[in-house]
């Protein structure tokens, strides 16, 4: 039994196989099949946060694989006084086949797959997003196919997004660089988690965006306020500023593509022309969690595993 809570508990080999397994499933959908590959089996959705595609993408998936969902939103009492996370975990194990896990502190996902008897998928947490990255780079290889030695250039805030994709990247052998202010750049701790999990991974950090996306094949941005972080909007706005995605700083990567986890703050981090514009790929992302997640749940519950 394996779960999926930060984005180096899949190998690359894994996360390979995973996406083979999102293509098949892709074409079949667009063909108009869809394979009842995990008939009867049933997924919880434990959300402490909004979410739109996370949710959506999950539950349509599901039943696309002949399973079905069930969504528990805060009155389920998940990491809240009504009871342990151990006790909830426990229970909730007892009546499904896996659980994804949208969580306001990180540490909650951890503690829910430390006592769950089913895989567990983080649905993004205050630390990372792993089934956006993976989405992310299925969209990229669908443009540009082999990933490794290509360059992802990430402007903004070096968010759950930044840390996800950097570690993804790593993996994958692409380059990653973080252009944003000091402040907002990775703390030390995850720098020394970098380094240990993959020594030779080219990561780099800069003030300068116009360096950072030269020669990149993907520019990324996301929020500068993060769902729990909207008491500091204020001042991350008037911080990142310099660091918005707009067509000047486009025109640095004229061949690169523009990403965004969404949902998108239009004005602030990124302009309408470009999500907008002929480089962005925002709605392939989007349909692709869908895709991926399939692969996954798949991976995760079929004979493989
Ligand atoms: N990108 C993403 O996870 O979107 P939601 O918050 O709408 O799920
Ligand atoms: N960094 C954003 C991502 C949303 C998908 C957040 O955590 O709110």
């Amino acid at each position: 039994m394996r779960h999926l809570i930060v984005p180096e508990d899949l190998t690359a080999h894994e996360i390979e196989a995973v996406f083979a397994v999102s293509r098949d499933l892709e074409e079949k959908y667009d063909a108009g099949r869809r394979d009842a590959l995990l008939p009867g089996r049933v997924l919880a959705l434990v959300f402490e946060k909004p979410s739109l595609r996370t949710r959506v993408s999950f539950e349509a998936g599901m039943a696309h694989l002949g399973g079905s969902s069930i969504f528990l939103g805060e009155d389920a009492g998940f990491s809240s006084s009504r009871e342990s996370i151990a006790d909830f975990g426990r229970v909730l194990s007892e009546y499904v086949d896996v659980i994804v896990c949208r969580s306001k502190v990180h540490a909650s996902i951890e503690q829910l797959a430390a006592v769950a008897s089913v895989p567990v998928i983080n649905g993004l947490s205050d630390y990372c997003h792993p089934c956006q990255a993976l989405a992310d780079i299925y969209t990229l290889r669908r443009h540009v196919g082999r990933v490794a030695g290509h360059t992802l250039a990430f402007v903004g805030d070096g968010n759950n997004m930044a840390r996800s994709l950097a570690m993804l990247c790593g993996l994958l052998g692409m380059r990653f660089v973080l252009a944003a202010p000091r402040a907002y750049q990775f703390d030390e701790s995850f720098r020394q988690h970098l380094k240990k999990v993959l020594p030779e991974a080219e990561i780099e950090e800069t003030t300068d965006p116009v360096a950072a996306v030269t020669d990149a094949a993907v520019v990324y941005t996301d929020v500068w306020a993060s769902m729990g972080q909207e008491k500091e909007r204020q001042q991350r706005t008037s911080d990142l500023r310099p660091y918005q995605v707009n067509e000047a700083l486009m025109k640095h990567c004229p061949n690169a593509l523009f990403m965004h986890c969404l949902p998108a703050r239009r004005g602030e981090e990124v302009t309408d022309g470009v999500i907008d514009g002929p480089q962005s790929v925002v709605v392939e992302e989007a349909a692709n969690r869908m895709h991926v997640q399939k692969g996954l749940l798949a991976w995760l519950l079929g004979p493989q595993k």
